[in-house]
């Protein structure tokens, strides 16, 4: 049985060019189930949906990442409404804060504060991304309270608790298996395993032993094992038990 499900992934991205489809084919012929493919802006977006009409197990999110914001997202916004209808639309992401890069804050915030409203006005959830900004990440989420996933979560065990505790899912994926991961770790060890899901980001953060190159979700195995081995359980279980849960958060039965 195909186990995999992988709730953030970028096949959309030029290090895809060559062998896209020839490379999904056999990932939902091997051991994938699932993937969301996430939109950053309008093209992207589109593209996830077009993905999505091709293969049974793919779906889309769409939406414009906090690094690809600037003076016409908001009139793209209403694009991306309508695209939100179709029928393999997932979620609204990617989306959220990214204060590693110099993009002004408060177009960050405002963008991402009207895609989570327009999450709910859709009755979708959202997938996020939070880098560097985590004071501001917790502040927006306490007020709005999205449903939905926090992607390659990065922040303390505190914040995890507080995501979980307002209802939503943590995501990880090959960081988990890089030695300098402790963080990650210690919050693997505490988070219940039903608010946690799997993803890749490919084509980047390949897992350990493949690392630094290009990620696919057939690798999430490798994650699974990492977090199958903290929590004195089975790689199986893991990726069954995350498998429900993205099936559960994104709303797919
Ligand atoms: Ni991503």
């Amino acid at each position: 049985m195909n186990l995999i499900f992988d709730t953030h992934a970028h096949y959309d991205d030029a290090a895809f060019d060559d062998d896209r489809f020839d490379l999904l084919d056999r990932l939902f012929s091997e051991n994938v189930c699932g993937i969301v493919n996430q939109g950053t802006d309008l093209a992207t977006s589109k593209f996830s949906i077009a993905l999505a009409e091709q293969f049974d197990g793919m779906y889309a999110a769409v939406g414009i990442h906090p690094e690809c914001v600037n003076e016409n997202s908001e009139k793209e916004l209403k694009e991306i409404k309508e695209l939100a209808s179709h029928k393999k639309i997932a979620a609204i992401g990617e989306i959220g804060l990214d204060y590693y890069y110099d993009k002004p804050k408060d177009l960050q915030k405002r963008i991402f504060i009207a895609q989570l409203m327009m999450a709910k006005e859709l009755s979708l959830p959202v997938n996020i991304h939070d880098r560097e900004a985590h004071g501001d990440m917790h502040a927006i989420l306490q007020q709005y309270r999205p449903k939905g996933i926090l992607h390659c979560f990065s922040g303390s065990v505190e914040m995890a608790r507080e995501i979980v505790r307002i209802g939503m899912y943590i995501g990880m994926g090959g960081v988990v298996t890089f030695k300098n991961a402790r963080k990650a770790v210690d919050v693997i060890r505490e988070i219940p395993l039903d608010r946690l899901v799997l993803e890749t980001d490919c084509p980047y953060l390949s897992p350990v032993p493949f690392r630094g190159k290009r990620n696919d979700s057939s690798m999430i195995q490798y994650t699974a094992e990492k977090i199958a081995e903290i929590r004195h359980t089975t790689a199986e279980e893991i990726l069954i038990l995350t498998k429900e849960n993205a099936e559960k958060v994104y709303q797919i039965y």
